[in-house]
């Protein structure tokens, strides 16, 4: 899935739902970056997390934002202007341009489950992070997405199409020994539920209902009028009040080995 054009624009209205503001407290509070720090975040969207991370680190610090996407990087760039310990470029977490050991912590957040090769995105995750440095992730198992209310032939359709929308749609199962392997030790895994009982613009259903219809529509498992007749058919059970959506992101936590295969 290519988060550019409107793609990035539906991405970025959903990054700033209250229900994403709660989780980037919980990201920044498992972070825990301190004044000064170096911090990498990889798939940095429009940078509302980057722009928390500035403000963490401070003047003396250094947060810097990777993204696949030129879209977000300009929107990331645009937002945290008046930080000058932002840096934010265009790049792929499989191939970075950044030195060894160059960063006290890395994080991401939705974003590991679209890379393919995983496993080299995570060496060079261990690579540019400090020994005993923290990396952060959060990500989905899409297929524990719980919706209910809409109507519901289209929302089998739509969900099995969405479970197709990236190469690891549920990441957080194989990740632990995905990060051992690439020299991260001590992994720990939290849930952050979210539960919309409302179907509102202020909430996830909202925003990723919206991602889902461009996903299945532009995978042809439906077509437009299916795509307004679902989120029509949500918005009705909001109003009676027979909406419900659980959906359970996984924080993961991991510390980069000091004596992994990246010794230098
Ligand atoms: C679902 S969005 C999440 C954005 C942001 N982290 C957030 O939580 O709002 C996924 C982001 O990862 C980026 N991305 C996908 N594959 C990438 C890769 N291989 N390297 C760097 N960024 C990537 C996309 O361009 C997109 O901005």
């Amino acid at each position: 899935m290519d988060y550019s054009g409107d793609l990035a624009s539906i991405q970025q209205q959903l990054a700033a739902c209250q229900d994403m503001d709660d989780r980037r407290e919980i990201v920044m509070q498992a972070l825990d970056a301190q004044p000064g720090d170096r911090v990498l975040e990889v798939g940095c969207g429009h940078g509302l997390l980057l722009q928390q991370v500035a403000n963490a680190v401070g003047g003396t610090g250094l947060a810097h934002g990777v993204d696949l996407s030129a879209d977000q990087v300009d929107a990331a760039s645009r937002l945290c202007a008046d930080l000058p310990q932002v840096q934010v470029s265009t790049g792929d977490v499989v191939d970075l341009d950044l030195d060894d050991a160059s960063f006290d912590s890395t994080v991401s957040t939705q974003v590991l489950e679209y890379v393919g090769d995983v496993d080299t995105a995570l060496e060079e995750l261990a690579r540019v992070t400090s020994p005993g440095g923290r990396f952060v992730n959060v990500a989905t198992n899409w297929s524990a997405l719980f919706w209910a209310g809409g109507d519901e032939a289209l929302t089998e359709r739509i969900l099995a199409a969405w479970d197709l929308h990236c190469p690891h749609p549920n990441l957080p199962v194989a990740l632990p020994n995905l990060l051992q392997r690439a020299g991260f030790e001590g992994v720990e895994q939290t849930p952050v539920t979210i539960v919309n009982r409302r179907f509102v613009p202020e909430l996830f259903g909202w925003g990723v209902s919206r991602l889902m219809v461009a996903f299945a529509e532009g995978s042809g498992a439906i077509d437009a009028a299916e795509g307004a007749a679902w989120i029509s058919s949500l918005g009705e059970a909001d109003i009676q009040d027979r909406h419900f959506l659980s959906s359970v992101p996984i924080l993961t936590v991991a510390t980069r080995g000091i004596s992994s295969r990246f010794r230098y």
